[in-house]
């Protein structure tokens, strides 16, 4: 299977005294996405930014924003989250009762839908809400920091999750702890779409991100490969 790996650095690892050339640097060094994590201090044991920040943001990528929302209550913030410009939202099964009205909230705002699994929390809650999806987030690290160590666990749950999604249009990302060490893995296993914060970040120039993302692409490509 030659599947195109979509590399989506989290810009929570970035300078974020210089937040708006970081997302310049990243995404000339060759990021596909953007993905931006929004904690609550609530959800999660981390406080990051809010509309404003994406907003403030924008106007300096045409890169899709992939807003990953680690909040709860989610509803009432996510049509501020479309008007900042946000292209992907995901919210967390975890966060709320009505996951569909979440969704359906998401695509009425003409945004494309994620939803995201935290690594306890079984693929059996998205099997009734597939044909809303676009994206499924499988979290590799518990949510909330940066810098953890990938919990290989969540590699059977991407092979089951790939297999229900079966011929749907429907993106699996990871999250957490995505390296070269276990992109080839997470790949192999049926994850199209890889975030990575520390392992893009880190040398803070715009040659070390684009190194970064490339030993990112050729580990996820030699997991396809040897795994095909
Ligand atoms: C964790 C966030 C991640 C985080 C990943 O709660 O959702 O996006 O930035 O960081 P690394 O890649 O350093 O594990
Ligand atoms: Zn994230």
């Amino acid at each position: 299977m030659t599947r195109q790996t979509i590399i989506a650095p989290s810009v929570l690892s970035a300078n974020f005294s210089r937040l708006g050339e970081e997302v310049e640097a990243v995404a000339g060094a060759g990021a596909d996405w953007i993905h931006l994590d929004v904690m609550d201090g609530h959800f999660v044991p981390n406080i990051t930014f809010g509309p404003p920040v994406v907003k403030a943001i924008r106007g300096r990528t045409d890169k899709v924003f992939d807003c990953h929302l680690m909040i709860a209550p989610a509803d009432p913030y996510i049509a501020a989250f479309a008007d900042a410009g946000c292209d992907i939202i995901t919210v967390h099964a975890e966060a709320g009762p009505h996951l569909d009205r979440s969704l359906q909230a998401i695509k009425a705002l003409g945004k494309r839908a994620g939803v995201s699994l935290n690594p306890a929390t079984p693929e059996g809650v998205i099997e009734y809400v597939l044909d809303r999806l676009d994206l499924i987030l499988l979290m590799t690290v518990n949510p909330g920091f940066g810098g953890q160590a990938f919990i290989p666990a969540v590699l059977e749950k991407i092979r089951r999750v790939r297999a229900m999604v079966g011929d749907r249009p429907i993106d699996i990302q990871v999250d957490g702890g995505i390296a070269p060490e276990t992109a080839g893995a997470v790949a192999a296993a049926g994850a199209n779409v890889l975030v990575a914060g520390s392992a893009v970040f880190r040398g803070g120039t715009a040659e070390a991100y684009r190194s970064n993302m490339d030993a990112l692409r050729q580990a996820a490509q030699d997991g396809l490969r040897e795994a095909a």
